[in-house]
């Protein structure tokens, strides 16, 4: 059902995103309105609130060039919610589903976060889905301060592909403040020919890297202007929210630095390129040019480097010296005990089906159901496929881990294809790779690459049962899913 307001709200999105995205010296001004809007409201000291109406709502993003759609999303009036908070505030989510197809169930994940595993949003898994008409609610106090994001989880290659989704920033990291910020989200969007959306996904494509969109945005944008401070420090959060794609950020010709990965703060680590698959998330400070003059941030990933956005200066220069990294605060993880741990070889591969498809190039076009019961299997973990698409058929656990003791995790990619690989409720520790330098950071998502190999270092969290999946979506529902269990 579409109402006046919510075709309102698609208008109100593309005139203020036309009309510029302004990155601002006070945060909670950085996105007032529009395209991004800051939500969450305080409710008592100490708790912020939020109320989500999951709907469909036909919006004209100014990256689909006059073109409407029907877009999925959290809220009227916005595209991409940001809630923000604080650290040591507690979040109160209620939401609502009203998407429009009989037995859409929906729950929401909270991706990053290290929560109570019945606050994880896995449908089945830690909590009965939310059927259309029917309300859900989530209460927690995230532990980390950084850069999060939301999202549903079943069916998650249609929702990803009509917008569903939104990111949480947890405040309280930083020692000096920045000059201004801005938050990126990028994400392809699978639009067809007749303005109508593709398939969001193939055989083809779930048996490959993933099925392609056909346009490329940040923030609904075909690469903004993006207004901030000159000579001034500008911390840019940065999610990769494509559901396929690769990319290899970096500026031309700009001092810049890596401050965080997926949230959590690191020594600054100088930004000549960063590669980063779907949903890892970087914090980056950059030196703004002189006044009227501008930074472009490219993907360099693809052959020809794509411009994903521009940084304009405008006004008075802020800073004379020269360029140098605060670092945030670090969140105080549980210290790896690497000479205790237990290793635990994880493989990544396709089964027979999926490589015979991604050899012969099969292209059919599948519906995924609403129910999410896709019986198509093309990859596996220890030579597992989850049994379905969606998390009602529990296999058993990929490994069962003592809470509070280490790990450490061999993940082996036999495959030829890259795969961001995920973990709910924890924290990777990036120890080795056998074919890149990496830097030892922390980090919820890893971007395996074709044939390579990491080692991760994991301390057992919260008890529970936690999703370890490929964050490439269609991989993730053909098969390269499983879950650890936390006694
Ligand atoms: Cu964004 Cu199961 O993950
Ligand atoms: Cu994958």
């Amino acid at each position: 059902m579409v109402t006046r307001r919510d075709l309102m709200a698609g208008a109100a999105g593309f005139s203020v995103a036309a009309a510029g995205i302004f990155a601002v010296g006070r945060r909670f001004e950085a996105h007032a309105g529009g395209l991004q809007k800051v939500i969450a409201q305080p409710e008592a000291e100490g708790v912020k609130a939020v109320t989500f109406d999951l709907a469909e709502r036909p919006t004209a993003l100014p990256c689909f060039n006059g073109r409407t759609l029907p877009l999925w999303t959290f809220e009227a009036g916005t595209t991409f919610p940001i809630v923000r908070m604080k650290l040591g505030e507690r979040l109160d989510t209620v939401f609502k589903n009203n998407l429009p197809v009989a037995g859409e169930v929906a729950t929401i994940h909270w991706h990053g976060l290290r929560i109570p595993n019945d606050q994880d949003g896995v449908p089945y898994m830690t909590q009965q889905p939310i059927a259309p008409g029917a309300e859900g609610h989530y209460s927690f106090v995230p532990p980390d301060t950084g850069s999060f994001f939301f999202h549903t989880h079943c069916n998650s290659v249609e929702h990803f592909g009509r917008g569903l989704i939104g990111a949480l920033i947890v405040e309280g990291d930083e020692i000096e403040p920045p000059d201004a910020e801005a938050v990126l989200l990028m994400k392809d969007w699978h639009i067809g020919p007749d303005g109508k959306f593709l398939p969001f996904s193939t055989d083809e494509g779930a048996a490959r890297g993933g099925t392609p969109g056909t346009v490329r945005s940040v923030n609904g944008e075909a690469s903004p202007v993006i207004t901030v401070p000159s000579s001034a420090d500008v911390r840019i959060r940065f999610y990769h929210l494509d559901p396929m794609r690769v990319s290899d950020i970096g500026f031309e010709n700009a001092e810049a630095a890596i401050i965080a990965v997926d949230g959590n703060g690191v020594t600054p680590i100088p930004l000549e390129s960063w590669r980063m698959g779907s949903a890892m998330r970087v914090d980056l400070l950059l030196r703004s040019a002189p006044p009227g003059h501008s930074v472009k941030l490219f993907d360099y990933f693809s052959k020809e480097p794509y411009l994903l956005a521009e940084f304009k200066s405008e006004g008075a220069p802020k800073r004379t010296a020269p360029f140098k990294a605060t670092p945030l605060k670090m969140m105080p993880f549980e210290k790896l005990d690497e000479a205790s741990a237990q290793r635990i070889p994880v493989e990544f591969s396709a089964t027979p089906t999926g490589a015979s498809i991604a050899a012969a190039g099969a292209v059919s076009d599948i519906q995924i159901g609403p129910l999410c019961l896709t019986k198509r299997t093309f990859w596996a973990i220890n030579k597992q496929a989850w049994p379905g698409a969606d998390h009602k058929e529990l296999g058993p656990p990929l490994a069962v881990l003592k809470s509070g003791s280490s790990y450490i995790f061999e993940l082996k990619n036999t495959t030829p294809r890259a795969h961001p690989i995920h973990i709910h409720g924890h924290m990777f520790e990036v120890l080795s790779s056998s074919l890149r330098q990496l830097p030892r950071v922390h980090c919820d998502t890893v971007l395996l690459l074709p044939k390579e190999r990491i080692e991760v270092g994991i301390v057992a969290g919260d008890p529970g049962k936690w999703m370890f999946h490929c964050h490439i979506l269609e991989h993730q529902e053909t098969g390269m899913m499983g879950y650890i269990e936390v006694v």
